[in-house]
């Protein structure tokens, strides 16, 4: 029997999109229908995954948005078009699409223009710098092509980081690489968005992972750090951003459990921005991302060499 409310979409034609405007919704019978995502709501190849691994083939969005869908196909197939020559000329060029997200998050947050595109200007430069390291060039690469969620988050870090930086007057060339490299590095050796998204060590013991995975969870930080040490990266204490990106100021963090006494203060303006991210993917760049952030910084970020950073976070953000 046709339905006269939803209308029916192979799983497969999401791939290649992270964020749709139309609600999305799985059938579990011929009447009941259950919603999956809201309209741009963040998601990745991992979702769709998921479902097509449990033979669900099909989705449903609401007839009304149909020609909403129907134009986000059509645009799809143009891009498609150019994706092609780019994935087989020169692969760098699939960067631009992530550039031109994060140049419009930064801006949407009210990170100044000019830092925005100095920030931009040195992420391109480093990224370029990485051609002659193969492993390197063939991780970014696979996070830009298959998985925007990771290539996002690595670039905001870096991005929210530099602009913080910058708000602190720890603003040399050298410093914001260190923030941009970290960036780039932290979670390289995650090849899953689900499992870069984990932050705490006590969401591990939630989400009942394989083993293998809390493995790789509880390793990336330091697997990444070594990548980084293995590449000859000229970037002194870029390692140590990779290494502590878990740590938190109550000793609570992985993989050494530091506190915010003894985690240095780069590493503790890294790790910030990597909340500031994690909020505003969470509330999908909401303002209610900000208000979450600013009782989180005020409450739990400011001793130690946490302070710093933090005051940084609130007159870049917040005041
Ligand atoms: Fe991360
Ligand atoms: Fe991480």
């Amino acid at each position: 029997m046709l339905n006269k409310k939803y209308l029916k979409v192979p799983f497969k034609d999401l791939l290649g999109h992270y964020q749709v405007p139309c609600d999305l919704y799985i059938s579990l019978s011929e009447k009941k229908f259950v919603k999956i995502l809201n309209a741009n709501q963040f998601f990745d190849e991992d979702l769709i995954l998921k479902y097509l691994y449990k033979n669900v083939s099909f989705f449903y969005l609401n007839l009304s948005d149909k020609n909403i869908w129907e134009e986000l196909l059509l645009a799809k197939e143009k891009l498609e078009i150019k994706q092609d020559t780019f994935l087989y000329d020169d692969p760098a060029k699939e960067l631009t699409n992530t550039f031109r997200r994060i140049r419009k998050y930064s801006i949407e947050m009210g990170i100044n223009k000019d830092v925005v595109e100095l920030v931009e200007g040195l992420q391109q430069k480093t990224i370029k710098s990485f051609r002659q390291n193969k492993y390197l060039y063939k991780n970014l690469l696979r996070m830009v092509t298959t998985n925007n969620y990771l290539a996002d988050h690595s670039l905001l870090v870096s991005s929210i980081s530099c602009a913080i930086a910058m708000k602190m007057s720890w603003s040399t060339q050298a410093t914001l690489k260190k923030f941009i490299i970290a960036g780039l590095f932290h979670d390289i050796c995650l090849d899953n968005s689900e499992l870069a998204k984990v932050h705490y060590i006590s969401e591990v013991e939630i989400m009942n992972l394989p083993e293998e995975d809390v493995k790789k969870i509880i390793n990336h930080p330091s697997d990444g750090a070594s990548k980084f040490l293995e590449s000859n990266l000229n970037c002194p204490n870029a390692d140590k951003i990779i290494l502590y990106h878990h740590e938190l100021p109550d000793g609570s963090g992985f993989p050494q459990g530091l506190n915010s006494f003894n985690i240095p203060p780069y590493a503790c303006l890294f790790i910030i921005a990597e909340e500031v991210v994690r909020a505003l993917f969470h509330y999908e760049f909401k303002e209610a991302a900000w208000d979450y952030l600013e009782e989180k910084i005020t409450s739990e970020y400011i001793s130690g060499n946490f302070g710093k950073p933090a005051q940084g976070f609130l007159s870049c953000f917040i005041t």
